[in-house]
């Protein structure tokens, strides 16, 4: 095997910041995990960055784990980006085949995402990735991968998705002062989807949610790739504050109650089972029906299914999914969610988390972590990021796995 690749990447979450360390492997996952650093998220609200300073401490903490544990300083990251500012759309572009007898080479492919991109950015937006849907060869429609047909034209079908510049700015910022560059940014739910999507279903079409805590991952996958992306501002935090405002609790206290005797369905929890949770201040247990708060987390859940469904309708690619929900995040642990996700959507659900880890991996196999070993997956699959300065499209990593491994390297 080649001279093993090691990469860093840090998962900017709403309520956890995750840097680990990767290391290509000759093991299934094709990598080992052998640096993990951890910080309870500051200065980040539901995806994104609302105190650089604090912001920054949190990425420090989290990098000086991952470099305790790995023993190597990382200078450049993969780093995740969330938040209700990201948008997507599908666009195409067309070029002319350079040499019509070699077939098309990547350089044709290359230019072709390029023409794709022609779309109205506006300034204060950036292009996050250009992922290519499939390509039409003259007259030959629904080509996976062109490298090599012979023809004239190259048309490609794609899937652009942009956020706001200061978004990226302001991470990007906190990672310079937490002392490193950013070699490239990976949507969450699309890094989710590398660590807990199976081959089945990326071709047969499936929705990815990523449950976190302050923020919802959605990623669309059909015939292989990322058709439609969208992140929800609703969470895990929005379960806990329900039940801190309907039963009077403080945070701490509903979040203790969700995580420990939370349910989603409420035709499974014995009417009479209670559990006594802090109040306010002084005061004494409050007494709760289990029954009570699954009620109150029943209904965030269907509203959060609900949205879901609207998106899906929204895309269009409504009658394209057969194989339904793939529910992954640390949200995605409240037990009776596959029965809400069932009941208010209509179709199958598999919760999800990742599998098949090598190295360090106590604590990573929670579906919290599939953003942040999916970004190994992203980072280590086909080729790593060169260190650049920032880009607007670099096909070699925004082309999927199967596209990438046939680049020269
Ligand atoms: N056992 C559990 N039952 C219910 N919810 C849980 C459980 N464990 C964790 N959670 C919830 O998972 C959420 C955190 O998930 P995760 O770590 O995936 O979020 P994040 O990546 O930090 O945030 P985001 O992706 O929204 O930016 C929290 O709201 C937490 O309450
Ligand atoms: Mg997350």
């Amino acid at each position: 095997m080649a001279e093993p690749k090691t990469i860093t990447v840090l998962d900017i979450g709403s309520t956890k910041v995750v840097a680990l360390v990767g290391e290509t492997a000759d093991n299934e996952a094709g990598f080992t995990i052998i640096g993990v650093g951890m910080a309870v998220a500051r200065g980040i609200r539901r995806g994104q960055i609302i105190n650089v300073s604090d912001a920054t401490a949190c990425l420090k903490e989290a990098l000086a784990g991952a470099q305790a544990s790995s023993g190597m300083k990382a200078s450049h990251v993969l780093m995740s980006i969330s938040g209700n500012h990201i948008a997507s759309q599908n666009s195409q572009g067309a070029v002319a085949i350079g040499r019509g007898d070699q077939g098309v080479s990547f350089d044709d492919v290359n230019r072709c995402l390029e023409s794709a991109q022609a779309i109205a950015v506006p300034n204060n937006r950036e292009i996050l990735h250009v992922i290519p849907r499939h390509f039409r060869v003259d007259d030959q429609d629904g080509v996976r991968n062109p490298i090599g047909m012979l023809g004239f034209r190259l048309e490609a079908q794609a899937h652009i998705i942009t956020c706001a510049t200061t978004a990226m700015q302001n991470l990007l910022k906190c990672a310079h002062m937490a002392g490193v560059d950013v070699s490239e940014f990976v949507l969450s739910p699309l890094a989710s989807a590398e660590a807990v999507l199976t081959p089945t279903e990326r071709e047969m079409g499936a929705v990815l949610v990523d449950i976190g805590g302050g923020t919802t991952g959605i990623a669309m996958f059909i015939d292989g790739s990322a058709w439609h992306t969208k992140v929800l501002e609703v969470g895990g935090a929005h379960f806990t504050s329900d039940l801190a405002q309907v039963l009077r609790l403080p945070m701490d206290a509903a979040e203790r109650l969700k995580v420990h005797y939370g349910h989603a369905h409420p035709p499974d929890v014995p009417g009479d089972q209670v559990c006594d949770v802090q109040g306010f201040g002084d005061e004494p247990l409050v007494r709760v029906s289990r029954r009570e708060a699954a009620e109150i987390l029943r209904a965030r859940a269907d509203e959060l299914f609900g949205l879901i469904e609207q998106e899906i309708k929204r895309s269009g690619y409504d009658g394209l999914l057969p194989a339904g929900l793939v529910i992954t995040g640390g949200g995605s642990l409240l037990p009776g969610l596959r029965e809400s996700a069932r009941e208010t959507t209509g179709r199958p659900v598999r919760l999800t988390r990742p599998m098949n880890l090598y190295g360090l991996v106590d604590n990573l196999q929670s579906p919290a972590f599939s953003t942040a070993v999916g970004m190994l997956h992203w980072g280590l699959q086909g080729v790593v990021a060169k260190p650049s300065k920032r880009r607007r499209f670099n096909p070699r990593l925004d082309l999927p796995g199967w596209l990438r491994n046939l680049l020269p390297d």
